[in-house]
């Protein structure tokens, strides 16, 4: 009988980046732009050059296995494959990933893509309006196609969407028509989006029978404001409207009712045609990849509040720190009992555990964690060297928790911290950096973008040498 308390031998010790994060090359070798490549926040640094990933690959798979890992999470750039959004594919774009995935590969390192991270080719948001089209689905599903053709039989892991909860968030990451009511226009793209990673599975099942696939959703968990029957409510519908809302499509291939009942009420409900609840319920997900940073605390939201709209306040250069709200069902606020991160994220290493705990017992899928990790201002010392001992405590505690979600019997099979090097923060540039490994830049100045191993790097080496014991 293993020991329940361990992690598993074949654990997926990771770590995840993004194409339009790290890549650069952002027009290089037939690669077409993206929305995100035109609309990132332009206080910052923009997506033409990032990491330098693109030509410094073979450098970064050579850290990646110092480092240790057994696996390791990026995203395959649309527009680089297909620079037309559909037709043509760009032949050194896809060799770019071949290359990419051989010498993970040959480091022994298992590659776990995702098909779709935010980088929707331009050409298809100008022709048809990207996501607000059911004409999507077609060319989302022949893209992958065109992945599981090249690529299928050398990646065995793949994700479809990235965070298609937090398109509701984050409105940067999605275009939307001004003149129409923003609620509707989620409400309608999230419909599409379901459809298009159902038909993605669909066809993943048939070209690629042996490998796994599942999303990848952006979740906080909502914990009640006070013991008030009112607010332990809210919390519940909150976690309807920002997790089940999407899981439960996923998995069950439903509409939760109250969501649905709020829909028509509100005038926001997307259009259903006939054979859409079928594609999505018989394309049923592998497991979930779950993409945890904080938990959140909501409260009872009178009906007298005012914006109808869901808000979404950005929090401006610290990020998406803003409370939303919902008139009559439930507003935001903080937590006393957390500390914060720089970005005034709230740090809450046992809300993962609960998370892992409420998605096991409601989906009974394994689960993956596909990005979890702390942003932070960072400067070299003098040596050269970054003394990030914040992050290893939030790894720390955040892995133990998981460990003890194992014990509770989650089928946690793998971890990926966010993110293996520094890279472009969507909401912050490069004034805010993540795990592993420094890279040499700021936001305007290019300097010589060369790696330096941060103390995290060597602190987690260390935890996958001895497979979580040395926690
Ligand atoms: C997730 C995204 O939402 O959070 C990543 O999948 C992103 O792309 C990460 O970088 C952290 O957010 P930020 O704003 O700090 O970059």
């Amino acid at each position: 009988y293993k020991n329940p308390t361990a992690f598993p031998q074949d654990f997926l010790w990771s770590a995840a980046t993004s194409a339009y994060q790290i890549e650069g090359a952002y027009l290089e070798d037939g690669k077409s732009l993206s929305v995100v490549d035109l609309n990132i926040n332009s206080a910052y640094a923009d997506t033409s050059i990032t990491s330098d990933h693109y030509h410094r690959f073979k450098e970064d798979v050579a850290l990646m296995k110092e480092l240790g890992l057994k696996a390791y999470r990026f995203s395959i750039s649309w527009p680089r494959v297909l620079p037309n959004g559909r037709g043509e594919v760009n032949k050194k774009g896809i060799e770019f990933y071949l290359n990419l995935v051989k010498e993970l590969k040959e480091n022994g390192i298992e590659p776990l893509a995702t098909i779709y991270h935010f980088d929707l080719p331009d050409c298809l948001q100008k022709e048809y309006g990207g996501w607000s089209s059911r004409k999507i689905i077609d060319d989302f599903a022949y893209y992958c196609e065109v992945l599981f053709e090249h690529l299928g039989e050398n990646i065995k892991y793949w994700f479809t969407i990235n965070e298609q909860s937090n398109m509701f968030l984050l409105p940067y990451l999605m275009v939307f028509d001004t003149d129409k009511s923003l609620e509707k226009q989620k409400y309608e793209m999230n419909h599409i989006m379901t459809l298009a990673h159902a038909k993605s599975i669909q066809l993943f099942r048939e070209m690629v029978p042996s490998g796994k696939i599942g999303p990848a959703i952006g979740i906080s968990p909502n914990y009640p404001k006070s013991c008030d029957p009112k607010d332990i409510q809210a919390s519940r519908e909150a976690d309807d409207f920002r997790t089940y809302l999407f899981t439960d499509l996923y998995v069950y291939g439903h509409y939760r009712p109250n969501i649905w009942k709020y829909m028509l009420e509100n005038n926001v409900a997307p259009t259903i045609m006939e054979g859409d609840l079928e594609l999505i319920a018989g394309s049923k997900p592998d497991f979930l990849g779950l993409n945890y940073y904080q938990s959140r605390v909501v409260a009872y939201a009178p009906e007298t509040l005012e914006n109808k709209d869901i808000i979404l306040n950005t929090g401006g250069n610290k990020g998406a720190t803003g409370y939303e709200v919902i008139p009559g069902i439930y507003q935001g606020s903080s937590n006393q009992y957390l500390e914060k991160t720089d970005w005034d994220w709230e740090v809450d290493p046992i809300g993962l555990r609960v998370l892992l705990n409420d998605l096991n017992d409601r989906y009974h899928l394994p689960i993956i964690i596909t990005e979890n990790g702390i942003g932070a201002i960072e400067e070299l010392t003098k040596e050269r060297q970054v003394h990030d001992y914040y992050r290893i405590n939030y790894l720390k505690n955040h892995l133990a928790q998981c460990r003890l979600a194992i014990n509770d019997g989650v089928k946690l099979f793998g971890y990926c911290p966010w993110s293996f090097m520094d890279l472009l923060s969507t909401t912050s540039g490069f004034r805010k950096r993540y795990e592993f490994v420094f890279v040499n830049r700021e936001d305007e100045d290019l300097m010589d973008l060369s790696r330096i191993k941060k103390d995290s790097f060597y602190w987690y080496k260390n935890i996958i040498e001895t497979n979580g014991d040395m926690l």
